[in-house]
């Protein structure tokens, strides 16, 4: 029986090697990570995180061909193929600050598979990393004095958060970059046969290892760039009366454009879109291509605008003051169906309105624990609410911030009829019905489209 080692047990490597497991029954899978207390919560029934349809996974493959363990030495020694899947964040300190990937995580975990390694291994990229560190990684794993021969694949996780498990059952494509040496080409090959138990061929791209690095930064780059490029004209449509639903709407049935990932909002937020522009631009910059950086840092500067703008509006609206006035957020999470909330835009709308002296009730069905850390330094006047009613009870105005399903089938009569008047609505998802909110008697104000007010 193969045995496959994942080293990070976190949003990537929990779901992703659940599945392999699920769907390769024939191969070992253990998960390992340095942090206890996450892989307490693997093999408990409160897993760390939330994911539609990853308990069931978990449930079926634990205990049988799944293993999650905090023993990282025994994990290497046994392994035949290693996953590194360990967070790669911006770098806050020292040279590249605030831009280059910070690799230390990943550099440890190289130097503990040398250290505990005592046969060859497939060791493979499943982190986000930038173009050409599989060259590092593999210059520090041959650095080891026993003779051991390490081949580096790089297999980028495309999956998106609130819908992993639908993401890694039935992917779009699974890419697997290797060397383009014999020993190369029979590590992509043993990789392929994992992915194969499920994934029909056709979706599995073979490239060379530096394609392979680089297309995951450009998928992300290209996602965010979409979703700044509909904020950018939503700024436009609220000045000019044209609806953002209509132009996307009408622009997206052009099939070189494409109908999805089309939706204006309060912004893009999550661990990955941020920090893969800023990899991409620092690289540009490394490699002396000044103009192709400032084009890709225009996204995310884009980005940062339409959280300020929105913030702007409510001011605006609500007579230029939100001193001391009770404002509910409903969602904290960067996204739907995710208690994950790193750079929500959120985070960013709630300090702004804590330093016009807002008070805030804050709402999310998964995310409130994560938000209490995210605010944890923030001064000011911040309640978390377990229910959306008593968040909004009093409240001045409502900021909705994530797209979770059940705000839509919340009561906004009785929501309304509890909140101070006039009573104002800021939709940050452009999740509910502007008609609708009106006629109950709600200043609507969504994004890109006018708004609806009774003054
Ligand atoms: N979150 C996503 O949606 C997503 C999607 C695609 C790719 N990625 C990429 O996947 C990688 C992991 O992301 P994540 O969201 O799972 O991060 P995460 O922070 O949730 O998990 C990383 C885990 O690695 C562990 N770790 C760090 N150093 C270790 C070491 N030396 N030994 C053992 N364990 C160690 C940490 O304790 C942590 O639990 C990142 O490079 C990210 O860019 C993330």
């Amino acid at each position: 029986m193969k045995k496959i080692l994942c080293i990070g047990a976190g949003y990537v490597g929990g779901p992703t090697m659940a599945v392999i497991a699920d769907k390769c029954p024939q191969y070992t899978v253990t998960v390992v990570d340095i942090n206890e207390k996450r892989i307490a919560a693997w093999n408990s029934d409160d897993l760390p995180i939330y994911e539609p349809g990853l308990d069931e996974v978990v449930k079926r493959c634990r205990g049988k061909n799944l293993f999650y363990s905090t023993d990282v030495a025994k994990g290497i020694k046994e392994a035949d193929i290693i996953f590194v899947s360990v967070n790669t964040p911006t770098k806050t300190f020292g040279a590249g600050a605030g831009r280059a990937a910070d690799l230390q995580y990943l550099e440890k975990t190289a130097r503990s598979i040398i250290e505990h390694a005592d046969s060859d291994k497939i060791v493979v990229e499943k982190s986000t990393l930038p173009v050409r560190t599989a060259q590092a990684m593999s210059r520090i794993l041959h650095s080891n004095t026993r003779g051991l021969k390490f081949q580096i694949i790089s297999n980028p996780e495309f999956l998106a958060e609130g819908t992993a498990i639908n993401d890694l059952m039935d992917p779009d494509r699974v890419l697997i970059g290797g060397l383009e040496t014999e020993e190369g080409k029979k590590a992509i090959n043993e990789i392929v046969e994992i992915y194969a138990n499920w994934v029909p061929r056709e979706r599995i791209i073979t490239t060379n290892l530096w394609s392979s690095e680089l297309t995951k930064l450009v998928s992300n780059a290209l996602l965010a760039q979409r979703v700044s490029s509909v904020n950018s004209i939503s700024a436009l449509c609220e000045k000019t009366e044209a609806n953002i639903n209509e132009v996307t709407a009408a622009a997206g049935r052009d099939t070189r454009i494409g109908a999805k990932f089309l939706k204006a909002s309060i912004g893009f937020g999550g661990s990955c879109f941020k920090k893969d522009i800023l990899n991409l631009v620092y690289l540009c910059g490394y490699y002396g291509l000044p103009e192709v950086a400032e084009y890709w840092e225009q996204v995310i500067k884009m980005n940062e605008f339409q959280s300020r703008r929105f913030v702007g509006n409510m001011l605006a609206a609500m007579f230029n003051t939100v001193a001391d006035k009770k404002i509910a957020i409903l969602g904290f999470a960067f996204k739907a169906d995710t208690g994950d909330t790193r750079e929500s835009p959120a985070i960013s709308v709630c300090r702004q309105l804590l330093e016009e002296r807002a008070r805030l009730r804050i709402h999310d069905p998964k995310a409130l624990e994560n938000a209490q850390l995210d605010l944890e330094d923030a001064a000011g006047d911040i309640t978390y609410c377990e229910d959306p009613y008593e968040a909004v009870k009093g409240a001045h105005a409502i900021a909705v911030m994530t797209d979770w399903k059940c705000f839509k089938e919340l009561d906004f009569k009785r929501i309304y009829e509890s909140m101070e008047k006039p009573a104002f609505l800021f939709d940050g998802r452009n999740l509910l019905d502007v008609d609708e909110m009106y006629g109950i008697g709600f200043n609507v104000y969504p994004i890109g489209k006018k708004a609806k007010t009774h003054f």
